[in-house]
């Protein structure tokens, strides 16, 4: 096709490709992967999962591969619903949509109010991904500082302030990771929550919060979610099974007001959510004990993150700080003035280390001093490794 440009959406064609992905294949394979967002190896329940998935198959029948799947299908979304009311987020059969990962509920929460042109507020730094598909629906985006205690209201607050002030076009959405964000790792605090629903509700936008992480605390006292709080229909919160089982189910949900998703529903037009992989996690989530399940999965990361803190307190130069996440996956090394991420990133991979750096997790050019170190994926001695290599790296560059 010749004329190829010509026939792309108006999104399509302002957006191009970015690349990322293809990047990152590119780097050394042996390298120790301070990149991944992905849970540790040995976490997967392969032997019990593949007996289980056996077993709900020929118990549900034909019905299991069909469209729409059966009793263990169902069972998933019941299962889920019951984890969801034990962190104080009640919701009934109608305001759930059970989606393909949370990407899916993402990009569904986009299509329902994103226009071109539209200002959404985002976390800076914020999920790539995240941030990408709001790109993709042709958002504006609107970055809202992140420190050790989260999401700033304040600064929010005085953004909202000013754009009304001067008549723009105020914000429908606002999107923020309130437990353990990536890439940051830090926890919004309860007063900040409280003080976002109320900047909500008096500016009259909705809060996507992407709990991705939220069930993933290994230090400290949970913190109720905004969609545990909010009694008014503004939050929509979304969640996924990625972190705490495995990615490649490719299950989430979108919690909310009935009536978003039910036009949620609408533009899902994707034949159904995996009706196979619902039957599998569903029987697998009847069989075990979740509970028993998080808890070791909270040690694994708990040593991991050990790791990364006193290996950084071990090998990071003077001059470089990084954050102390309690939850999830990561956690942000800020570098001294003057050094570059990306100029250092080839240097890491000859050194054997893979860590992200900041840019891509920024809408605003911004990142240039950071990396993004997940202790997720590896062994924790090989994250204690990994961090001594980057230390390396960092203090070559900072004589060069
Ligand atoms: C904050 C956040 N949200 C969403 C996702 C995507 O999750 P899923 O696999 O459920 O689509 C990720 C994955 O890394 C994430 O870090």
């Amino acid at each position: 096709m010749k004329n190829l440009e010509a026939l792309l959406s108006e999104r399509a064609r302002v957006r191009g490709v970015d690349g990322v992905i293809g990047g990152i294949r590119r780097q050394k394979k042996d390298a120790i992967p301070l990149h991944y967002g992905y849970p540790y190896p040995e976490s997967y329940p392969l032997e019990s999962f593949c007996g289980t998935a056996s077993r709900a198959i020929l118990r549900d029948g034909p019905e299991a591969i069909n469209y729409g799947g059966a009793d263990f299908a169902e069972e998933f979304e019941r299962r889920t619903l019951k984890r969801l009311a034990t962190r104080g987020i009640q919701c009934d059969g109608d305001g759930i949509l059970v989606t393909s990962g949370s990407s899916q509920a993402i990009n569904l929460v986009c299509s329902i109010l994103i226009d071109v042109g539209d200002p959404v507020l985002v976390e800076a730094p914020s999920y790539m991904g995240g941030l990408n598909s709001f790109r993709n629906f042709g958002a504006r985006l609107l970055s809202v500082e992140v420190d050790e205690d989260g999401l700033c209201t304040d600064a929010l607050r005085d953004l909202l302030v000013e754009r009304n002030q001067r008549g723009a076009t105020m914000p429908k959405l606002l999107y923020c990771i309130t437990n353990f964000n990536n890439p940051s790792g830090s926890t919004t605090t309860l007063t900040r929550r409280r003080e976002l629903l109320n900047l909500a509700r008096e500016y009259g936008f909705l809060i996507l919060e992407d709990d991705a992480y939220g069930e993933l605390r290994f230090e400290g006292e949970d913190l109720p979610c905004l969609g545990a709080i909010d009694t008014e229909g503004l939050v929509i919160h979304v969640g996924s099974m990625s972190k705490i089982l495995a990615p490649g189910v490719r299950l989430g949900w979108a919690v909310a007001d009935p009536r978003l998703i039910e036009m949620m529903n609408v533009h899902k037009a994707d034949g159904g959510t995996n009706p196979m992989a619902r039957t599998i996690v569903g029987a697998y989530l009847a069989e075990v004990d979740m509970q028993a399940r998080l808890e070791e999965l909270r040690t694994g990361y708990r040593l991991r993150r050990d790791a990364a803190i006193e290996a950084m307190e071990e090998y990071m130069p003077e001059g470089c700080a990084w954050t102390y996440p309690q939850g999830g996956y990561f956690t942000w090394l800020t570098l001294p003035a003057g050094l570059d991420s990306d100029e250092m990133l080839p240097k890491m991979a000859e050194e054997g280390v893979r860590p992200l750096s900041g840019r891509q997790f920024y809408c605003d050019g911004r990142g240039a001093a950071n990396f993004r170190i997940s202790y997720s994926y590896p062994d924790p001695d090989d994250v204690r490794e990994g961090v001594a290599r980057m230390a390396r790296v960092i203090r070559q560059s900072m004589k060069d």
